[in-house]
């Protein structure tokens, strides 16, 4: 599997669509369309909400899982607008849902603007695509899935739902009319209805048991799991590996490698700690050189240096066996750079991400690492890198103790290199 180790945006979907070629399958297990997954390739650039980065290969099968939560709307527009591009997923018969995938509602999306604007300053900063309020009503046994769309029943369910979030929505204030989404929802489940829908439990399993291989693609990161990221500043599933085996079905002792993803500094969209964010002309630096604005909400993200701490607490959540380093180039024009190696903390000095980051801000401890200034993004070969990178990519690795295998060197999917 492959997941992002920091706060999102990591470069998932363009390693994803790498490494294509040498699976089967390719399968989402979590998140919604707060996901934007970005591929480059040919001179062409897509973006991937709810899609698995997998359906450019041609002969790779890709599966929405159980453990997604689907906008049937952004789910159409995303197959038009590719369909647009000469890709008709439909025709091409290379995508499948999972049946108990669950189904974001235009009420679930008036739930998470509510609830957002009812926190004020301390709001999470979501994308306001009712991931929240969906996982509530998965977790709340009230949700409608994928499979029930075939129930003679289900306008009747999808309207006592709509009137559960009716209601709460009317201690908020006044509801504003979505009967043009509603419509817009119905004539997307009308189309999806002629994608195949599977058991993923049973789909993967088949798959593993003929020998063929799969790539879960995780969406969001790390630091962002509901469980273990910096709670309540979190997305509402599980990001870290565990989430492959509820969100596909796949039993734990199924899991091989599992692929830890990182850029070369760090970012974060939305709210929450942030304990080596640059406030400053050089996270502004680091903002343009990598295009830092939000795939999906098209939002500034947040710049700062590689915190040490954070990834080694998410390569030990993950059990991550293979590191991939992202936007190396980025820091092409930097004379130095700088890595989080501890915290000052509560008067310590700690190299953990601790449990109440929220309330005491760790002040992070950098060690300075010489810059390479070098353009890298038309290194194809190995032997191309500079010195100065292989020497923090080996400071890396003595660090986190996990190898880096692929250097990302640009967005687009020949500018990868296997280490
Ligand atoms: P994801 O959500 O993890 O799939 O990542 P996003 O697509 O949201 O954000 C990553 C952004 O960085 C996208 O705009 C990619 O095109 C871009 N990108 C990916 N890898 C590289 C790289 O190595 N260098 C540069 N400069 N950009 C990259
Ligand atoms: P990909 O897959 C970066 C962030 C939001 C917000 C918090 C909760 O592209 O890496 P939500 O919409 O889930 O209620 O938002 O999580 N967030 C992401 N940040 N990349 C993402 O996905 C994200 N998905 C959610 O900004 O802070
Ligand atoms: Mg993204």
């Amino acid at each position: 599997m492959l997941l992002g180790l920091q706060w999102g945006d990591e470069g998932k979907g363009k390693i994803v669509d790498v490494l294509a070629p040498k699976y089967d399958l390719i399968a989402r297990f979590q998140g919604g369309p707060n996901a934007g997954h970005t591929l480059e390739f040919d001179g062409k650039k897509f973006v991937l909400n709810t899609i698995p980065s997998g359906i450019f290969e041609e002969n790779t099968m890709n599966l929405i899982g159980n453990g997604v939560v689907i906008d049937p709307i952004i789910l159409k527009r995303e197959l038009d607008n590719l369909k647009a591009a000469g890709h008709d997923l439909l025709a091409k018969g290379n995508l499948v849902l999972a049946k108990k995938a669950h189904l974001i509602l235009p009420t679930h999306q008036l739930l998470d603007a509510a609830s957002e604007k009812k926190m004020g300053d301390g709001k999470i900063g979501s994308t306001l695509k009712g991931i929240g309020p969906t996982y509530m009503d998965k977790t709340g046994r009230n949700g409608l899935r994928i499979g029930d769309l075939t129930l003679p029943d289900f306008k009747e369910r999808y309207a006592r739902l709509v009137e559960k979030h009716l209601n709460i929505l009317s201690h908020y204030g006044e509801v504003e009319d979505f009967s043009a989404k509603e419509q817009a929802f119905f004539d997307a489940l009308d189309y999806l209805k002629q994608f195949k829908f599977v058991d993923s439990e049973h789909f993967v399993n088949q798959y593993m048991k003929e020998g063929k291989t799969i790539l879960a693609e995780g969406a969001q990161g790390t630091l962002l799991d509901i469980d273990f990221g910096s709670y309540p500043f979190v997305t509402s599933s599980n990001t870290t590996s565990a989430g492959a085996c509820t969100g596909l079905g796949i039993a734990p002792t199924k899991i091989g490698e599992v692929f830890g993803i990182f850029k070369a500094y760090c970012t974060r969209v939305g709210g929450g700690p942030f304990p080596t964010e640059l406030e400053n002309e050089t996270g502004e630096q680091l903002r343009q050189l990598g295009r830092e604005f939000g795939a999906t909400t098209g939002r500034a993200r947040r710049c700062g240096w590689i915190d040490i701490p954070a990834l080694k607490y998410a390569i030990m959540l993950n059990g991550v066996t293979q590191l991939i380093m992202m936007k190396a180039d980025v820091l092409d024009t930097f004379e130095k750079i700088y890595a989080c190696t501890h915290y000052n903390y509560n008067g310590e000095t700690i190299d953990y991400f601790p449990y109440d980051i929220n309330t005491i801000k760790p002040e992070p401890v950098f060690e300075e690492i010489d810059g390479w200034n070098q353009d890298l993004t038309g290194i194809r070969e190995n032997n191309e890198i500079p010195e100065k990178l292989s020497s923090y990519i080996t400071y890396l690795e003595k660090h986190l103790e996990v190898p880096i295998k692929f250097l990302s060197v640009g967005p687009d999917r020949v500018q990868t290199l296997e280490l």
